[in-house]
């Protein structure tokens, strides 16, 4: 029997690994997917075929995950509870979607993740996995072992030789490919502790911010982020030069509790330079290009959007269904936004675009040859007769 793990090369899947095959005898094939975190990724290799495994695929996901979820999730205008840009929920159903294939490519009928039973990402795998191939059974170590503490992992990890990397003081739960890294535990546990800012991985603290803005244009095609100051960038290229731009002027840090889909509250500090610098330009050029009623309708849609991402429902029927309206509303959101950044803030300052509805010809507060200001009088004669009719009704009775 062979069996598809999920493996980071960190502590925890180590562990599994060994755990696997302790309590299986089952052939191992670790699959680490390159979102973007940085990693040694030979190392995570080696260290996989150390710890046991009898293959080891390392699969860059990085454009894939770029073009396929972190841009249709920016098009839509996803934020889950008005915050979170969903970094680690749009990629989890990719990753799901790459330990499906290694699996059927070696015939293995087993897929084993290193989740918490408390979390979302357990969701996340778990549905993507039985959209994908409902055959496959799934292991999921934490929800089936005795060990209950990060000291009983230790004592396994040392029983059985496994290389212990980081000091025994567990710090963050973390979690970085190219969009974010999310930090949960330790001390951000408790809520009214202040994070500190050593925290920080992809950016800096606003005071350690620069003391002048940075601009930079962007350049978007069909809502989708396509050049910096007017170069055209590859996708990865785009979004790590933004990511250094951002992280440098400190933008992009939120500190939330938000609702997991399990039903409890956590905390968590996350950072998406680039991801918030596109999500405010992406926004800004809209305001230019949509009409009324179809940005109002898209808030909504994008809001069910963020729910259904972060639920883990990606591989579903309402998923492609709104990315096909979303779609449509960006057909003529084409133009470039300039972006004023310092020290966490994230500002469109200047916009423009061939698509634009805006009309300084019918906008102006000048004279005009366009607008005859007298038809305002019958529309708003209509538009207010129902409180009118209202409004007559109450003085007759009041009268009579
Ligand atoms: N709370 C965030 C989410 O649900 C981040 C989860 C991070 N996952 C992790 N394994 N560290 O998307
Ligand atoms: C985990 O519990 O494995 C990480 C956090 C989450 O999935 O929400």
């Amino acid at each position: 029997e062979k069996v598809v793990l999920a493996y980071s090369g960190g502590l925890d899947t180590s562990i599994i690994l060994t755990w696997l095959k302790e309590n299986y005898d089952y052939e191992v094939i670790a699959v680490c997917c390159d979102a973007g975190q940085v990693e040694d990724f030979d190392a995570v290799e080696k260290k996989a075929y150390a710890t046991g495994a009898s293959k080891s695929y390392i699969i860059n996901i990085q454009e894939e995950f770029i073009t396929d979820y972190i841009w249709p999730t920016l098009k839509a205008g996803a934020v889950y509870e008005n915050d979170y840009l969903l970094g680690t929920s749009m990629a989890r159903p990719l990753m799901a979607k790459k330990l499906v294939e290694v699996a059927e490519a070696e015939g293995a009928f087993y897929i084993c993740h290193g989740c918490t039973g408390k979390g979302n990402d357990q969701v996340r795998f778990e549905s993507t996995i039985k959209a994908l191939n409902p055959a496959i059974k799934i292991i999921a170590p934490w929800r089936m072992w005795d060990f209950s503490s990060r000291e009983d992992l230790l004592a396994y990890a040392e029983e059985h030789n496994i290389p212990v990397a980081q000091s025994k003081e567990k710090i963050y739960s973390r979690d970085q490919n190219i969009w974010h890294i999310s930090h949960e535990g330790g001390n951000l546990e408790n809520p009214w502790n202040e994070h500190l800012d050593d925290i920080l991985v992809m950016s800096v603290a606003p005071e350690d911010a620069p003391d002048k803005p940075t601009y930079v244009d962007i350049d978007f095609e069909k809502g989708v982020p396509v050049g910096l100051n007017g170069e055209k960038l590859s996708p990865v290229a785009l979004l790590t030069e933004l990511n250094k731009i951002g992280g440098e002027n400190a933008v992009g840090t939120i500190d939330i509790i938000e609702n997991r889909l399990v039903g409890m509250k956590s905390r968590g500090v996350y950072e998406t330079p680039g991801g918030t610098i596109l999500y405010k330009a992406h926004t800004d050029l809209e305001k230019l290009i949509l009409d009324r009623d179809t940005m109002a309708y898209k808030n909504i849609v994008g809001q069910k959007y963020a729910q259904l991402v972060y639920d883990g429902l990606w591989f579903t029927p309402l998923r492609e269904a709104i990315d096909a309206f979303v779609n449509v509303t960006q057909e003529e959101v084409t133009g470039t936004v300039k972006m004023k950044l310092y020290k966490g803030n994230c500002l469109p300052v200047a916009s423009k675009s061939e698509n634009s509805l805006y009309s300084e010809e019918f906008a102006t507060f000048s004279k005009d040859e366009v607008y005859d200001q007298k038809d305002a009088e019958g529309f708003i004669n209509l538009f207010s007769l129902a409180m009118k009719i209202r409004a007559i009704l109450k003085q007759n009775k009041q009268g009579g």
